[in-house]
């Protein structure tokens, strides 16, 4: 069994912190879920690095909602159901769907300059959705614009305290219940104790797992494996979406061509210059993710290529400067000029569909332990995410938690903290084994796009000697995010070689086929290992 945390501690010689609310993560449900809860309780938000160097300053298409005049939840409802591919949380969907129209207009009424045409909202189109219902800002830079004024508003919120440069190493938990967390500060290199009547979960996802991600550096799973460690449930893991267009150039790291690029005409050739999504799919390029990376991966195979090409010249050049001038210079500046030339792309890793399980109150099963954003699973994206409903997720499902804490269920702050002691690590020497180039290619090779009973078993082998590793304290943060991707790594194979069959995201080449038996969804727990649980379908 994996050691609980992963430094040895004596609570009582640590320096210690209170707070009402702690939030760990500064992405968009971090920064969204911090605004409404100061309006009532005190709150520290701690971030890893600088608070803007998260996946959400990233995020290009925008926002799904119900907001064109042709539109309504029950169709985004139904959009995001059939991409879920069976998985889907009907509940969580309609939360979503519902509140998401009213989340939207707080963001314009908080100051979000979304783009406009003839002064109402523009509306972009992606894949899978029958509409358009993508509301964008800056263009192709929404979650840069988002993510700053809602920055910008926290900053200057007396009772919300930011942290930047503390990661948070541990989770306080006694008999299921959350008391704050361990976090280690980057400035004095010191760990030390925050305790807090609630701690929500906000950090983001995993994408560092991969060698290629859309994802920044910071995507290392801590969130998700500091849960586990302390006991919460964790869902959906098998579940990772590739993102289909994504610059495929040794300098581009991992560089997004938005689906929105779609949305506007832009199709995909081989590497013969032949379009062949019409083949794949009727919605051709604009099919669900899964299906567009999938067919993406077997025109590359099939042609023996390292990528096929994105074709925006199908696009008015006025447009396409205007509607996504991030992508057209990010393409300049490797000398690729898309008014003319195809550009070069192939599915990379984005995003993680599975995460820590939660109600539609962002409660897990650990008393005080809250989580909204990727970090988070209510189920709401199934096996395979709607484009742009990440955002969306990120202000709903936030917002809910504050609203619980603030109305409903009112915090309860701890009368005693219990004298938390570990000891069970041996000192020092983690960094030093800490190998993520073997942990990327590993999990590329056998748990990428593509997975096969064999190859999982072989990985598992592989990941469970490493993991013996996890006996050392970690001697570093470096070590500490290395503790948390292998984990994760660990927790994703065994769930994607205990479902035997394809469905979503999870494409099994010796179960090809969805299995109707398989509707149900696979629940790990450090006590009970894993639990097949019915869908709310
Ligand atoms: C994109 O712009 O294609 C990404 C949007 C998303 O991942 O939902």
């Amino acid at each position: 069994m994996l050691p609980q945390y992963l430094v040895n501690f004596k609570l009582a010689e640590l320096p210690q912190e209170e707070t009402d609310v702690l939030i760990i993560g500064s992405g968009i449900a971090g920064l969204y879920a911090a605004l409404k809860l100061s309006t009532g309780y005190r709150v520290m938000l701690v971030t890893k690095e600088e608070a803007e160097n998260g996946s959400t300053e990233l995020a290009q298409g925008g926002i799904a909602a119900a907001l064109g005049e042709n539109d309504s939840p029950a169709a985004h409802f139904e959009d995001t159901l059939r991409a879920g591919a069976g998985l889907c949380d009907r509940d969580a969907v309609a939360v979503l769907v519902e509140e998401g129209p009213r989340r939207v207009r707080e963001l314009i009424e908080l100051g979000v300059p979304f783009d406009r045409e003839d002064g109402k909202l523009a509306l972009g189109r992606e894949g899978a959705h029958s509409r358009r219902r993508i509301v964008h800002a800056g263009g192709d830079a929404t979650g840069d614009v988002i993510w700053r004024c809602l920055a910008a508003r926290a900053w200057q919120e007396p009772r919300i305290t930011v942290r930047q440069g503390v990661m948070a190493l541990d989770l306080l938990v006694a008999d299921k219940r959350c008391y704050g967390a361990l976090v280690w500060e980057g400035a004095s290199n010191r760990i030390k104790a925050v305790f807090a009547g609630a701690t929500v979960l906000a950090s983001g996802g995993a994408g560092r797992l991969f060698p290629v991600t859309t994802n920044p550096p910071v995507a290392t799973g801590d969130g998700l494996a500091m849960a586990y460690r302390c006991g919460a449930e964790v869902v959906d893991l098998e579940f990772f979406q590739f993102h289909p267009t994504v610059l495929a150039h040794p300098a581009a790291g991992g560089f997004l061509i938005s689906e929105a690029v779609r949305g506007e005409g832009a199709v995909l050739r081989n590497s013969r210059g032949e379009r062949f999504m019409p083949a794949y799919h009727p919605l051709a390029e604009l099919a669900p993710r899964d299906i567009v990376s999938r067919a993406i991966s077997a025109e590359m195979e099939r042609h023996k290529a390292a990528h096929v090409f994105l074709d925006l010249t199908t696009i008015q050049p006025a447009v396409l400067e205007r509607r996504f001038p991030r992508i057209v210079a990010a393409c300049r500046k490797l000398g690729l000029e898309p008014t003319r030339d195809w550009v070069p792309v192939a599915p990379a890793a984005h995003y993680f569909m599975g995460g820590v399980r939660t109600d539609v109150w962002g409660r897990t099963n650990i008393d005080g332990l809250y989580a909204c954003g990727e970090v988070a699973c209510t189920g709401v994206h199934g096996a395979n995410r709607l484009a742009s409903n990440s955002l969306l997720e990120g202000v709903v499902f936030s917002a809910r938690i504050a609203e619980f804490l603030l109305g409903e269920s009112p915090l309860r702050r701890p009368q005693r903290v219990p004298p938390f002691i570990f000891q069970g690590l041996k000192e020092g020497g983690l960094e030093k084994r800490a190998d993520l180039s073997w942990l990327q290619r590993l999990v590329q090779e056998k748990v990428g796009l593509c997975r096969n009973g064999p190859e999982l078993q072989d990985c598992l082998r592989e990941l469970e000697v490493r993991l013996n590793d996890l006996g050392l304290a970690a001697d570093s943060r470096t070590a500490a995010a290395w503790a948390n991707l292998l984990t994760v790594a660990w927790l994703m194979a065994r769930a994607a070689a205990w479902r035997q069959e394809s469905r979503g995201a999870h494409y099994r080449l010796d179960f090809p086929a969805s299995r109707p038996e398989w509707v149900k969804r696979l629940v790990l727990s450090r006590e009970e290992g894993i639990k097949e649980v019915k869908v709310n379908a």
